[in-house]
């Protein structure tokens, strides 16, 4: 018996080596660290439970069956992160890189496949060189089986992927259908395709640090959600993303011990509007102080930064952030603002995660570059986005309204539970400016009497007592009452029921 208790951990100590102590080394070397190690960073101590530490690869080809290693290039299993579970897969770079063969995509699939039935998080970490060549293509059958889970396990689970190493080729599309992307500065990167193929195809001589690193993902192609220093870092704000989230369709967002009273005022929130009204202040200053302890969790930090999205509590409950940056573009919307926002506001409703909306637009960006660029198309998907989401949404207008923008801000006409306005709103079709100039084009030579029309039209528009008495507008507040205000409506919203019509799915403008 007793040879048998050591046998068993003997295997166990050498599935837990990986590839061997000198790749382990050389893992350590490039700043990384090991499957294993990520994982104890990742989950509450000792949580941690291994499915399949003993599979091995089936592969007969190129010498293979010669090689192998215990867990096959991946550790699987699930655990707690304060206290709540998840499921977690952490790729082994050390053993083939971490490529992914037919067993190692069958031990992803079973803890997805169990995520989906239990009801908890899927966390992937991701450092792999791609298809495990020997492999061909029983590998890329492995990854279709991992593609389709992500498909079906979409709304029904979070699932967060962190990219830690190289992650090429069709290996992307697994972390592409997951709702958050993280990556690893100067580590990790992603590309369809590698700087070598670029170079044969288009000519184009580029790093992959340019073609797929942390940076370009954040800031350029919007792939990546946040980015972090090094692994310690990036897993320790995963886990705290994952204290915002609930842990499935099936439950509401957890509700955590707070120690902020909701009905604390902000004074200060009384002149954080500028008396001109084109110079900017900083939106995030009000999310901060309208958030329980000032906590918030921003999500695309570096791209579209004319508008915010990003998690905070409100008496210890979830709630997401949707809000116009006027420090930027002047918190236009347009096509990347609009597609950011759009993704976040769905990920909300998928998690009934009611939304905060906090408003300051002028309108939508003119020009060329985001019509040819299809700004019609990708404004709706903001639009469609906010109108069919059903849980509780309220909003607050702080300063600008106007145009269509007015109406895709989460405004009443888009089923809007509370719309607020500070009494600095100004809510109409266009600005003063550009609305004298269309309908006193004739007095256009006159300075005085354009001076006096625009004046006039500010009196009359540029407030929110026109919307107000519509009851488009539910009540004017006071700006230092917001956090009372918004957090007594939410709590008010708690049993909120609403269903949008039977339909297979919507075809929201893709
Ligand atoms: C098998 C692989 C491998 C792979 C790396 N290794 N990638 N083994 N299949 N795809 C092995 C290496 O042989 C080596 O083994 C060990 O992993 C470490 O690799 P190195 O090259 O020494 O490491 P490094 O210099 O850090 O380079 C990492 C790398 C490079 C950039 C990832 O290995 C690389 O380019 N690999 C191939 C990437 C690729 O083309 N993959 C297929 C993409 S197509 P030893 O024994 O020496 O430690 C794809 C299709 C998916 O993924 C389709 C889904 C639809």
């Amino acid at each position: 018996m007793r040879d048998i208790l050591a046998e068993l951990e003997e295997r166990r100590a050498e599935a837990r080596l990986g590839g061997g102590e000198k790749r382990i080394a050389a893992q350590h070397a490039k700043g990384k660290l090991t499957a294993r190690e990520r994982i104890e960073v990742l989950l509450d101590e000792n949580s941690f439970e291994e499915f399949d530490m003993f599979v091995t690869h089936r592969c007969s080809e190129f010498g293979m069956q010669d090689i192998t290693y215990p867990g096959d290039g991946v550790v699987t299993g699930w655990g707690t992160i304060n206290g709540r579970q998840v499921y977690v897969f952490s790729q082994d770079f050390t053993v083939f890189g971490g490529s992914l063969s037919e067993t190692h995509a069958q031990k992803i699939c079973k803890i997805m496949d169990m995520a989906v039935q239990n009801g908890a998080p899927v966390i992937g970490l991701n450092d792999s060189g791609g298809a495990r060549i020997q492999e061909g293509v029983a590998s890329l059958a492995g990854y279709a089986d991992v593609f389709q889970r992500n498909i079906m396990a979409s709304g029904v689970v979070p699932q967060i992927s962190v990219i830690m190493g190289p992650c090429a080729g069709g290996a992307v599309y697994s972390p592409a259908m997951t709702d958050f992307i993280f990556m690893v500065r100067d580590s990790s990167y992603m590309f369809v395709t590698g700087p070598d193929v670029v170079k044969t195809v288009t000519n184009e001589v580029v790093t992959a640090e340019e073609l797929g690193g942390a940076r370009t993902h954040t800031a350029k192609s919007s792939v990546a959600d946040g980015a972090y220093e090094n692994d310690l870092e990036a897993l320790i704000e995963v886990r705290r993303l994952v204290d915002f989230l609930p842990l499935s369709n099936r439950e509401k967002p957890p509700v955590r011990p707070f120690h902020d009273p909701s009905d604390r005022v902000e004074q200060s929130l009384d002149t954080l509007i500028p008396a001109n009204p084109n110079t900017p202040y900083d939106m995030k200053e009000l999310i901060e102080k309208v958030a329980d302890e000032g906590d918030f969790f921003e999500i695309q930090a570096d791209f579209a930064r004319n508008i915010i999205t990003g998690f905070i509590r409100l008496e210890g409950s979830t709630v997401g952030v949707v809000a116009n940056q006027p420090m930027v573009l002047a918190g236009c919307l347009d096509i990347d603002s609009a597609r950011k926002a759009a993704r976040f506001v769905r990920f909300c409703d998928a998690f009934e995660i009611p939304i905060l909306t906090f408003v300051d637009v002028p309108g939508f960006l003119p020009g060329t570059g985001q019509e040819h660029g299809g700004i019609i198309k990708h404004g709706a998907k903001l639009l469609f986005a906010y109108g069919e989401a059903t849980v509780p949404k309220v909003t607050v207008i702080t300063r600008k309204a106007y145009g269509g923008a007015y109406d895709v801000m989460s405004s009443k006409h888009l089923r809007g539970d509370f719309n607020y306005a500070w009494p600095t709103a100004e809510i109409a079709v266009m600005g003063a400016k550009g609305a004298v100039e269309i309908l006193y084009r004739s007095e256009l030579g006159d300075p005085e009497k354009i001076a006096a029309r625009t004046a006039d039209y500010e009196d009359r528009f540029a407030n929110p007592f026109v919307a107000a008495e519509r009851g488009f507008i539910d009540e004017v507040i006071m700006p230092h009452s917001t956090r009372r205000r918004v957090t007594r409506a939410f709590a008010s919203l708690r049993r909120k029921q609403l269903r949008n019509p039977w339909k297979k799915h919507d075809n929201i403008p893709l």
